[in-house]
């Protein structure tokens, strides 16, 4: 009794962070294509790769009515052309939220703005009503009572850090000293975050060499090669790495406490013209995937471990329509079709069939075996999955496999839970998926065939339901309940 009171208290407890941890990668949508897919089909696309967050590049009304009711967290864009009317008149900046966030909120799940793109590069000239139009913005939401579920910012480019290896020496170009002064007061005041463009392959093909390949594209760096920073000593497994922590650096030169990172831009061209060679489907397949195993490993840069690098990968679809050099039509990651440019898995299989509801929880093909193994205890032990179906001689023993033990108890956990908030994540290992795992006798929960019934959510206490429960930390879980038992042993 007294135990599951306490378990029902570090659930809680571990609730209320849990929005804080875990990373996950999200996509850009870019829309400069000439076969476009409707709102709906693109809906449809990004459902069926099980993609969970995205950005826009504006605030398409179309495309936010399409997405309602998906669950898909929202990122939308005041355009660059927008940004200096809206920091010049608080009366634009209330019509804007009204037009594209109000109209929308909460049915579609718009959860931050990014106010125009790498503006301190690209339109150097409205840098200094950029935080006026951010102010001006964040007014407009606290009028609307929806504050505090979006939140503002703007995305920034490498650009701005002129010497961003060693790290920790890196500082933001000082003519943008004031901007950035006022910027990371209003990202601390409405505990907001900063969004960074960090772009390896640029600063792979930059380096003219210096850096090898692997350092890029987060394979193995031989004994020889390793990349220290001489200053702090900290190894550096790969340039995004870098990346992000010479931003750390140059924010904590302007002291005051850390401002999380999310990357709202990388990526790597599949495609390029005669002086792009690293431009090739095989190292954008090796970025975007090993980007993907580094953000669901959930360990920040050497100097923020504990902060999740959250990263939109750029971009959804080819924009064929762009200027410039081939490779900058060549980022997609899917054709406008649907089907992939190369294997790449947000999720599992691209092939799953599309349907709105319903949707069950399995273990993600690939994942860790240690993670799901972990998953796993943690499901059918304080998860409270009913497990006996996996037991040996049960109809879901077979085939005797991890993933397959794993994908039956994160189901049932996922079906008894969902309607109190659990989600499909188990530190990554799970993904959600429409098509109905049962096989032979083996009836997955919340199948249609399935003749349990009654899915009763059980009791975690007497503190009411759990909330936003996703056993991401499981070994904080564990050790806390083992500190918590060993002290009542005693
Ligand atoms: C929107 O996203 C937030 C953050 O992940 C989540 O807590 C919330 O439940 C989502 N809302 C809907 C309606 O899906
Ligand atoms: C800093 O930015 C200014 C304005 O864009 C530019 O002229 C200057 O060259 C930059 N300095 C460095 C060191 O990159
Ligand atoms: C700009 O800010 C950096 C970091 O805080 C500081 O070291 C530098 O002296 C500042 N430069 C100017 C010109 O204010
Ligand atoms: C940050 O703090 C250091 C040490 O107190 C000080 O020398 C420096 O001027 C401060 N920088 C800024 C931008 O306030
Ligand atoms: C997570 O990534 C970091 C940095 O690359 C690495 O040091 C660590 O071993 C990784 N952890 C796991 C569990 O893969
Ligand atoms: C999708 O589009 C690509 C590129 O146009 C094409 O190569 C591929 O065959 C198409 N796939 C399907 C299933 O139509
Ligand atoms: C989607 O799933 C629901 C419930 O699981 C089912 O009733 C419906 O027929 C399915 N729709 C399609 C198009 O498969
Ligand atoms: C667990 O599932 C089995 C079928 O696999 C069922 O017979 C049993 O009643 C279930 N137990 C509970 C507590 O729901
Ligand atoms: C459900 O049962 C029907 C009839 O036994 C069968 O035809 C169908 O394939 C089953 N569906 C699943 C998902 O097992």
């Amino acid at each position: 009794m007294r135990f599951e009171m306490l378990l029902g208290y570090i659930l809680l407890m571990y609730g209320s962070f849990s929005a804080a941890l875990g990373g996950y990668v999200g996509i850009n949508i870019g829309t400069d294509l000439s076969d476009l897919p409707s709102p709906e089909q693109v809906v449809a696309i990004l459902r069926s790769h099980q993609i969970t967050h995205i950005r826009l590049f504006d605030a398409d009304n179309h495309l936010l009515s399409a997405l309602s009711d998906t669950g898909i967290e929202v990122m939308v864009s005041v355009t660059n052309e927008e940004v200096l009317r809206i920091g010049q008149s608080p009366a634009a900046a209330a019509s804007w939220i009204n037009r594209n966030i109000v109209a929308f909120v909460p049915s579609t799940n718009i959860t931050s703005i990014a106010v125009g793109s790498e503006v301190l590069s690209v339109i150097p000239n409205v840098a200094p009503v950029l935080v006026s139009a951010m102010q001006n913005l964040h007014k407009a939401l606290v009028s609307s009572n929806i504050n505090n579920g979006v939140k503002i910012s703007t995305p920034v480019s490498m650009d701005i850090i002129p010497k961003p290896f060693p790290p920790s020496t890196a500082t933001f170009n000082a003519t943008w000293n004031t901007t950035i002064t006022e910027l990371l007061t209003f990202l601390r005041r409405t505990n907001s975050f900063f969004m960074l463009n960090a772009y390896p392959y640029y600063g792979y093909v930059q380096s003219n060499g210096i850096f090898p390949i692997e350092y890029a594209l987060f394979q193995p760096l031989s004994p020889v090669k390793q990349i220290v920073d001489p200053n702090t000593l900290f190894h550096y497994d790969s340039m995004f790495d870098a990346m992000v922590d010479a931003a750390y650096n140059s924010i904590a030169a302007f002291n005051g406490s850390v401002i999380p990172i999310v990357v709202t831009e990388t990526g790597w061209p599949w495609a390029g013209g005669a002086n792009e060679r690293d431009a090739t489907v095989d190292n954008a397949e090796k970025f975007n995937n090993n980007l993907i195993k580094r953000v669901m490993n959930d360990s920040g840069p050497p100097s923020q471990p504990t902060v999740p690098m959250n990263a939109y990968i750029y971009e959804l679809f080819n924009e064929d329509k762009k200027p410039g050099p081939l490779s900058e039509r060549s980022y997609g990651v899917y054709f406008s079709n649907g089907t992939s440019v190369y294997t790449f898995n947000l999720g599992t299989s691209g092939d799953a069939t599309v349907n709105a509801s319903g949707g069950f929880c399995v273990a993600r093909k690939g994942a860790d075996a240690g993670s799901l193994q972990d998953g796993l205890n943690w499901a059918c032990g304080p998860g409270q999955a009913n497990c006996s179906a996996i037991q040996s001689g049960q109809p879901c023993f077979m085939p005797d496999t991890l993933e397959n033990h794993a994908s039956f108890a994160y189901n049932d956990y996922y079906q008894r839970m969902r309607s109190v908030g659990a989600t499909c994540d188990f530190s990554g290992t799970a993904v959600t998926t429409m098509v109905d795992p049962s096989y032979g006798s083996c009836i997955f929960t919340g199948s249609t065939n399935s003749s349990s019934g009654g899915l009763v959510p059980p009791a975690f206490g007497p503190e009411g339901p759990p909330g936003n429960i996703s056993p991401r930390q499981l070994p904080k879980i564990w050790s806390l309940l083992l500190v918590t038992v060993g002290l009542l042993v005693l």
